[in-house]
Formats: structure tokens, C-alpha cells, sequence
């Protein structure tokens, strides 16, 4: 039997069995409680808390304008609605790329405040003591390489990283730098398949991919995309299981047309 089925609370001592046993680890973003309740009584592995609820909750262009506050509101949202998954937290832009001890502060804040269960940072070698000092007051930290979105006005544009041999190279080496810091798990994003299966065997932590193939050990989306509410953003990595934006346009559209129609409520519908 897999190990998911029979296990009543995801840690990240499970998540490691998971990629030792060959079973693929599942992760989707959650951003408040009831979307949270439903993902985790499906059955999710990981929730992220992900600094995407800048685009999608918030409707900036980018990630970095969401703040630590604004991440713990959403992270406490998501915890009262958990019972099963591992939820974890993106450290903000800002919040940590300034010096060790304050990406320790911002942790600490996203433990205390929110009740998370750990928290991710984008970046390799140059967050490696901020990893470690994190980890340090016991805190489990998460990775990200590859398409980190706070870099975007380095990089210039969204597209998939390290295609060019030099790139591949010192991602590679990042990510040994992460696991050897203490990283429990690495998201690897919108990088060549090839390089992040070599990733993936190459490391003993879980590498979880989006846009990164199958090779790795497990695959995340953003729950609003994979859901089809957001119909605008079509990335050739992106599988739509559901059409929520024509769903709840029409429930709407219904909604309105009745109420105008005089037909809610009805008498069934009134004390
Ligand atoms: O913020 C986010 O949603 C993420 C995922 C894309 C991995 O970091």
C-alpha cells in the first residue's frame, strides 16, 4: 500500500519515505480556508502557501509586492482549514534577503503567527546561511530553483531556465548546496526535464517539479490555474482538470437572470 493512504499527518520525515518507497508526492497552493478544506480532504500531500496569492489573490503583475503580514494572514487561513497535509510557507520578497538573522526573524513570525508547519525561500549558495540558521531554531525549510518569480526583473522574462549548459551546471550545484544545508524538499520550476531528473537522482530529498516533467518525485500547480479559474495563463506545463471559470460565470449568469426575473426567491425560499 502506498504510503499515503494509511498516514493521518504528512511530515516531512513521510515525504522522504515517499521518495525512497518511488511514490510520487502530490503539492497544489491554497491561499485561504475553504479552498484549503476542500484540497486537503481530497487527499493533497503538501499545501503551499505560495507568494502566488500576490497574482492570484491580489492581482499584481509579479510575486514581489506581497508582504510577511499578508502571507500570514493567508498561512493561518489555510492552517485552521488542515487536518492531513503539510502546509508550507513562502518567505515574501524582502522578508529574508537582507541577512540570516532576518529571514530567521520572518520565519519565526510565519511559526508563531500562523501556526505553519515550515517554510520555502527562493535561491541557492547566496541563501545557504539564512537556510541554515532558519533550520537551526527547527524550522523545516523548502528550496526553490530554476524560474524563481521574485528574480523576475533579473531574469526579464518568465521562460524556462537553465537550457544553457553553465546554468544547468550551477543549478546542479545549488541544489547539493540546499540539501547539504538542511533542505528538506526542493521545487525545481519550468526548467529542461533532463536536467531536473538528473536533480532528482543526483539528491536523497524529494525535488518537486512544475514545469520540470515527470522525472522528479513529485509535481505542484497553483490551485486557481489547475482549476481553471484563471483561463488567462496557458503554459504548455499546465493540465486543467476542471473549467471553474465557465462554471461560475454561468452560476452567475443564472443568478442575476433570476433575481431580475423576480424568480429568487421563490416561496420555498422565504421565512
Ligand atoms: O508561489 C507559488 O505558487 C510557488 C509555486 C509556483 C511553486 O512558488
Amino acid at each position: 500500500m502506498s504510503v499515503h493512504k494509511v498516514v493521518k499527518k504528512i511530515t516531512t520525515h513521510i515525504l522522504q519515505e515517499m521518495k525512497a518507497n518511488g511514490e510520487k508526492i502530490s503539492m497544489l497552493t491554497a491561499y485561504d480556508f475553504s479552498m484549503a478544506r476542500i484540497v486537503d480532504a481530497a487527499g493533497i500531500d503538501i499545501i503551499l502557501v505560495g507568494d502566488s496569492a500576490s497574482n492570484v489573490m491580489a492581482g499584481h503583475e509579479t510575486t514581489l509586492p506581497i508582504t510577511l503580514d499578508q502571507m500570514i494572514y493567508h498561512a493561518g487561513s489555510v492552517i485552521r482549514a488542515v487536518d492531513r497535509a503539510l502546509v508550507v510557507v513562502d518567505l515574501p520578497f524582502g522578508s529574508y534577503q537582507g541577512n540570516s538573522k532576518e529571514a530567521l526573524n520572518s520565519a519565526i513570525r510565519i511559526m508563531k503567527e500562523a501556526e505553519a508547519h515550515s517554510v520555502k525561500l527562493e535561491g541557492g549558495r547566496e541563501v545557504k546561511e539564512s537556510v541554515e540558521r532558519i533550520l537551526s531554531a527547527g524550522i523545516p525549510v523548502m528550496g526553490h530553483l530554476g524560474l524563481t518569480p521574485q528574480s523576475i526583473y533579473k531574469f526579464g522574462t518568465y521562460t524556462v531556465r537553465a537550457k544553457e549548459e553553465e546554468e544547468a551546471k550551477r543549478l546542479i550545484e545549488d541544489a547539493h548546496i540546499l540539501q547539504e544545508a538542511g533542505c528538506f524538499a526542493i521545487v525545481l520550476e519550468k526548467i529542461p526535464y533532463k536536467l531536473a531528473a538528473q536533480v532528482s537522482a543526483e539528491l536523497t530529498i524529494p525535488i518537486i517539479g512544475i514545469g520540470a516533467g515527470g522525472g522528479v518525485d513529485g509535481q505542484v500547480l497553483v490551485l486557481h490555474d489547475m482549476l481553471g479559474i484563471n483561463n488567462e495563463f496557458s503554459p504548455r506545463f499546465l493540465r486543467r482538470y476542471a473549467n471553474l471559470y465557465e462554471v461560475i460565470t454561468s452560476a452567475v449568469e443564472n443568478y442575476v437572470k433570476d433575481v431580475k426575473a423576480k424568480d429568487f426567491p421563490n416561496d420555498s425560499e422565504q421565512y
